[in-house]
């Protein structure tokens, strides 16, 4: 599904290498876990996948289709990609429902089916009493599952997760990853996601670590 090849990403003129000739895949359907210490890189190689950063040099492939022949960056990545942060980056001054229907914004068809839809998946995500809510009256842990609902409204191919528990309790954390599995089950999304936690990477299909901008030969495995 994606095929990264030799990417490198520099910033500061070349100063600072975040990515350092990474090559790698990733398979339709596949849970692939990147972990690895702080500053190695891992947001860098997930933004770029996300076409949120584009490499130095390298060539990043979706489907076939390199990277460098997007016209629409921004259309490319609503049709293909849901995004979860850390921080879960809701509006605040928007309710539940309207944090979701916010990311169809430009996208076709009726706005009463996109509403329709929103509501939909909120009450998959077991929040449907909280639909009218603002973030700032629910726990993180529905504030992430808002963001979950918000990554899938417009029916991804791939979800890219930074530390999506990363602000979670134990108990949040593993209603996320429940939904995250059900998500997976039903609807065969790629993920992949950036990580600390044991329990999160724990669920993937395969776990790559990464050092100082590069993938650590001999440390990848499958599980
Ligand atoms: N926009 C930027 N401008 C300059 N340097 C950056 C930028 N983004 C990342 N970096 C640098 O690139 C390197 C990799 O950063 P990155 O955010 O990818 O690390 P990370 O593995 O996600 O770390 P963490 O676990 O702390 O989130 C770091 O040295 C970081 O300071
Ligand atoms: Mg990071």
């Amino acid at each position: 599904m994606v095929r990264i090849e030799n990417v490198a990403l520099h910033f500061d003129d070349g100063k600072t290498t975040a990515l350092n000739g990474i090559s790698a895949t990733v398979e339709e359907g596949e849970f692939v876990a990147i972990v690895g210490p702080s500053g190695c890189g891992k947001s860098s190689l997930l933004n770029v996948i996300g076409t949120l950063e584009r490499p130095t040099t390298g060539e990043v492939y979706f489907r076939c289709q390199p990277y460098s022949n997007i016209a629409d960056a921004s259309l490319f990545r609503r049709q293909h990609f849901g995004f979860i942060f850390q921080s879960f980056h809701l509006i605040p001054t928007l309710s539940a429902l309207d944090n979701v229907v916010v990311a169809t914004i430009g996208c076709p068809g009726p706005a009463r089916e996109h509403t329709q839809r929103a509501r939909q998946l909120l009450a998959q995500l077991g929040l449907r009493d909280r639909i009218d809510h603002f973030p700032r009256t629910m726990s993180g842990g529905e504030r992430q599952r808002v963001a979950i609902a918000r990554a899938l409204i417009n029916n991804p191919d791939l979800i890219l997760a930074d530390e999506p528990t990363g602000s979670l309790d134990s108990v949040s954390t593993e209603q996320v990853l429940g939904v995250i599995s059900e998500i997976r089950q039903q609807r065969g999304i790629s993920i992949v996601v950036v990580t600390h936690d044991p329990e999160v990477s724990g669920r993937a299909d395969r776990v790559v670590s990464m050092r100082d901008g590069k993938i650590e030969p001999g440390k990848e495995y499958r599980q």
